[in-house]
């Protein structure tokens, strides 16, 4: 079993992971018998894994409700938010209730932001069943909601009480989830540590394949890092900004392409690959270096050149409205090597139109 401590004074919180652990002490023993509870999960997820979790509660005399909501991208909103309170208020669920997440980062956020709101807050627990959600969105405390104007504009920093993370869940996540999770894994090793790069590199087969030993080893660096860099700076001011990588590239993928045609990883590794050929372009990045971001990435299934309805002219509109713009300039993060990267927010944007292009003809790359 692996365990990573998320340490935030207060709200400090430990992230489990092993296999088989949604029916497990490890999720009982945050109980004492007749507590209240509700578990949140989606039309998906609930055939799969909620009896096994709902069960496992019971059978500890825990007093546990459901809700059961759309699955999708676009029900993450103030309505079906609404929806949770409904079900806690008909059912008096009080303020020493808990709500558990179980299910992407779509259920993840969401249920994180009823539980920060619901009698001005609630204790929250994630079981979160992709890889995106396991190694990023249920580690940090951010959670929301889209608005129609905006993804993400709706919301509120709040921690989980702990985070349990059952490798077994991610069989029956389709292949293409997997590895869109994968983008945001490789990232990691990018932007913040070089040795954990090699070790994809060399175990990318095993990761493909669902070994377990290689999954909670990479899981667990993951939430390391991304723990690492929360207790740096929780609200994001600054060190967080660098788990943007490739992100406002991708940003300007899904909003052009309509979200959910590329998925959000596929998006982000097409823009690691524009970040990376950008570095490059500006002489820090070697061309070996920019190869072997390019190579883990393909082994991934992932794409490393942007959808080719899209002119490179298309993305420096679409990246000038991410939240991220501040005061009119563009702040991209730009590795500097294998395991270090920066903030950036004064480069010209012949050179970002440049790599963009570099990135879009297949040849050239
Ligand atoms: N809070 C954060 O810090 C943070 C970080 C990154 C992303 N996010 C958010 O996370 C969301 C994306 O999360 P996601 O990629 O997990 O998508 P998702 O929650 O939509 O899940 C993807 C799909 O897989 C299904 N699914 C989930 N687990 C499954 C399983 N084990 N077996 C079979 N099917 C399964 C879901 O029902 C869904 O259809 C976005 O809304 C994004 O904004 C938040
Ligand atoms: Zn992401």
């Amino acid at each position: 079993m692996e365990k990573v401590n998320v340490t935030l004074d207060e709200r400090s919180y430990l992230i489990t992971i092993a296999k088989g652990l949604f029916d497990s002490a490890v999720l009982t023993s945050l109980f004492k018998p007749k507590q209240r509870a509700m578990i949140v999960t989606n039309e998906t997820i609930a055939p799969l894994y909620l009896q096994q979790v709902s069960n496992a509660l019971k059978q500890y005399d825990i007093d546990v409700d459901q809700v059961i909501l759309a699955d999708g991208e676009k029900y993450k909103s103030l309505d079906t938010v609404n929806t949770i309170y409904s079900v806690l208020l008909k059912n008096h669920h009080g303020r020493d209730t808990t709500l558990i997440a179980l299910g992407g980062g779509v259920i993840g956020d969401m249920t994180g932001f009823a539980a920060a709101t619901y009698q001005r807050g609630v204790r929250f627990i994630q079981l979160p069943t992709t890889l995106l959600s396991q190694v990023d969105s249920s580690v940090g405390g951010k959670t929301g909601v889209n608005h129609h104007l905006g993804k993400n504009m709706i919301g509120a920093f709040y921690q989980p009480a702990s985070v349990i993370i059952d490798i077994n869940c991610l069989k029956t996540l389709p292949k293409k989830e997997f590895c869109s999770g994968l983008a945001e894994v490789i990232k990691y090793g990018i932007i913040l540590d070089e040795v954990f790069f090699c070790w994809l590199e060399q175990n990318i087969g095993k990761l493909m394949a669902l070994e377990t030993d290689a999954l909670a080893y990479c899981i667990r660096r993951c939430c390391e890092l991304k723990a690492l860099i929360v207790a740096k700076d929780e609200h994001e001011h600054d060190a967080r900004a660098l788990l943007n990588l490739g992100h406002t590239f991708g940003h300007a993928i899904e909003t052009k392409m309509g979200y959910g045609n590329w998925l959000h990883g596929e998006a982000v590794a097409a823009g690691i690959v524009m970040a990376a050929e950008l570095s490059r372009l500006l002489g820090k990045l070697t061309t070996n270096e920019f190869e072997r971001i390019k190579r883990l990435l393909q082994c991934a299934n992932l794409p490393i050149i942007g959808p080719k309805e899209m002119n490179p002219n298309d993305y420096l509109p679409y990246m000038l409205r991410d939240k991220k713009v501040l005061n009119g300039q563009l702040r991209l993060i730009i590795p500097t090597t294998i395991g270090k990267s920066v903030v950036k927010s004064t480069i010209n944007h012949d050179i970002i139109l440049t790599a963009i292009e570099n990135c879009m003809s297949k040849w050239r790359i």
